[in-house]
């Protein structure tokens, strides 16, 4: 079976894309899956979250055609979990596809090695929507939107559900948004709560059940190359992102 592809989306910086693709995938490899993380941000905040093995190629080199993407791939210390790392050079980018015709799905091309390695390959989006996050667009099944509580969000969500369908039309006809995960919640925020519920009424199906609560111990773990599930069992961020992992599960192979 091929790997269920699935990318970290929104242009909005410090939302929790990153932490969202580390701990999702990590409680997924807890389940049995094996997962592979690919950084395909040139801040490189997932390659420092989980350590990889220290060779040397990264998403660079692979997408610019200097190394396949098979011998890119990187153990972790953590059973199925596998890291291809991202670097500065991704900045670049942007000008160094500027030419080429088919420039949005290098990605596409690039990894197709692997569909058949993984249960399920993760890709996490830089915050913007330049070729980077086009080239995860034209590749993946799915898209995860990671948001915080905040009416600034909502703002920022019609124009992610803008790109998506324009999306649809051009690069990938087939391109599912799996979900939106309401991130960093503060219980004692009315405002986080009402963004929620209003986010759930205007998108039903969209919203997960599960969100992940705000707690210093999602943000500390990063600093350490650990997911959450290695760095503290029974914290409230585990619970949530297993819970998470779960409703994930059901969405990709239950519908
Ligand atoms: N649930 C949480 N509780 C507390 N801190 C969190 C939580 N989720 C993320 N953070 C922290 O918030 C900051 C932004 O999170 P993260 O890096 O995951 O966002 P991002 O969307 O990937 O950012 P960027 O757009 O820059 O790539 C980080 O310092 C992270 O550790
Ligand atoms: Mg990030």
């Amino acid at each position: 079976m091929s790997a269920q592809k699935i990318i970290f989306l929104n242009q909005k910086g410090g939302v929790g894309k990153t932490t969202t693709c580390v701990n999702l995938g990590s409680s997924l490899c807890a389940m049995g899956y094996k997962v592979l993380l690919v950084d395909f941000d040139s801040q490189g905040n997932l390659t420092g979250a989980v350590s990889g093995d220290g060779r040397k190629a990264t998403m660079y080199e692979v997408i610019t055609g200097r190394v396949d993407a098979e011998s890119a791939v990187q153990e972790t210390p953590f059973q199925n979990l596998y890291l291809i790392p991202g670097s500065i050079d991704l900045a670049g980018l942007n000008v160094e596809l500027a030419a080429e015709d088919d420039r949005n799905f290098f990605l596409k091309k690039t990894l197709s090695i692997l569909d058949s390695q993984f249960d399920f390959i993760f890709v996490d989006c830089p915050p913007s929507l330049g070729v980077i996050t086009m080239n995860a667009l034209a590749w993946t099944d799915y898209i995860v939107i990671p948001m915080q509580c905040e009416y600034f969000s909502m703002e920022g969500l019609n124009l992610l559900m803008r790109t998506v369908s324009n999306v649809r039309k051009t690069l990938n006809p087939d391109i599912r948004i799996l979900g939106i995960v309401f991130t960093m919640f503060s219980k004692r925020s009315r405002l986080n709560s009402d963004v929620i519920q209003d986010t759930s009424s205007f998108f039903p199906d969209l919203v997960f059940k599960t969100v992940i609560p705000r707690t210093v111990r999602l943000a500390e773990a990063p600093s350490y190359g650990l997911p959450i599930n290695v760095y503290d069992v029974s914290n409230v961020g585990n619970k949530a992102y297993s819970a998470l992992a779960k409703e994930v599960v059901k969405r990709v192979f239950e519908n």
